[in-house]
């Protein structure tokens, strides 16, 4: 039993992997499960916080006591995130989030023609939704959280990510060799602006929820918005 540490706070949490179509039955999408976000949820609602889990294309059981609102792609995850996120305490991006989508999403599902190559897909940017969190209101009450996966010079690549996005905690995940994606564990360091790191080792997807809202509630208070 936690201590009800996360209790009067409204925290807001993307979970799983967007999809972007390429059309009515074709998708770009990528390997995350929701595990962690899932599991960001339930520890949550454990120490006493009021949580919104924002789910994108997950297959797991809604964690009692959550809200969930199931979206798909990138653009409904932005919309869900933004509107829940006004006036929460803390919002945390650990979903997987489409990079690109499809430039045109073709109405009809795309068929072959014998004789006939394919068209390219041409792709274009997502907007960078935690990047549009971090910097709503220059005064915001939020403690904004991110997600990276990164294969090399992981604290490194970190850093400078947690600095590039404005976020105020960045959990940083070294992948490669099965580890991370779909697993039942997972092995991260959680960084903050101020210098400080907290390693943690491989384990349960809950033992890192857990140090990440350690992280949380010892982030000093914040400015209210004007
Ligand atoms: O830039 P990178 O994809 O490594 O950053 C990962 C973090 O940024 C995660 O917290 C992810 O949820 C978030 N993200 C986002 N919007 C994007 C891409 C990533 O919010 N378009």
């Amino acid at each position: 039993a936690f201590e009800q540490d996360l209790a009067g706070r409204h925290v807001v949490i993307s979970a799983g992997g967007t999809r972007e179509p390429l059309d009515p039955v074709r998708f770009l999408g990528n390997q995350s499960s929701g595990k962690q976000g899932y599991a960001l949820a339930r520890t949550a609602v454990a120490r006493g916080a009021r949580v919104t889990l924002v789910a994108a294309n997950t297959a797991l059981p809604d964690p009692a006591g959550a809200t969930v609102v199931p979206v798909s792609t990138t653009e409904e995850l932005r919309e869900a995130m933004t509107g829940a996120a006004s006036g929460a305490d803390v919002v945390v991006m650990a979903a997987a989030v489409a990079d690109f989508r499809p430039a045109r999403v073709a109405t009809g599902k795309i068929k072959k023609r014998d004789g006939v190559e394919p068209e390219p897909v041409v792709l274009e940017r997502n907007p960078d939704i935690l990047a549009g969190l971090a910097a709503r209101h220059g005064g915001r009450a939020a403690v904004v959280v991110g997600f990276a996966a990164e294969t090399e010079d992981a604290l490194a690549s970190g850093r400078a990510k947690l600095v590039r996005k404005g976020c105020d905690l960045l959990v940083v995940n070294e992948v490669g060799g099965g580890r991370a994606f779909g697993t039942e564990d997972n092995e991260a360091v959680v960084l903050d602006t101020r210098g400080g790191e907290r390693h943690v080792p491989y384990g349960p997807k809950e033992d890192l929820a857990d140090a990440v809202w350690d992280a949380v509630v010892a982030e000093p208070p914040r400015v209210e918005p004007a």
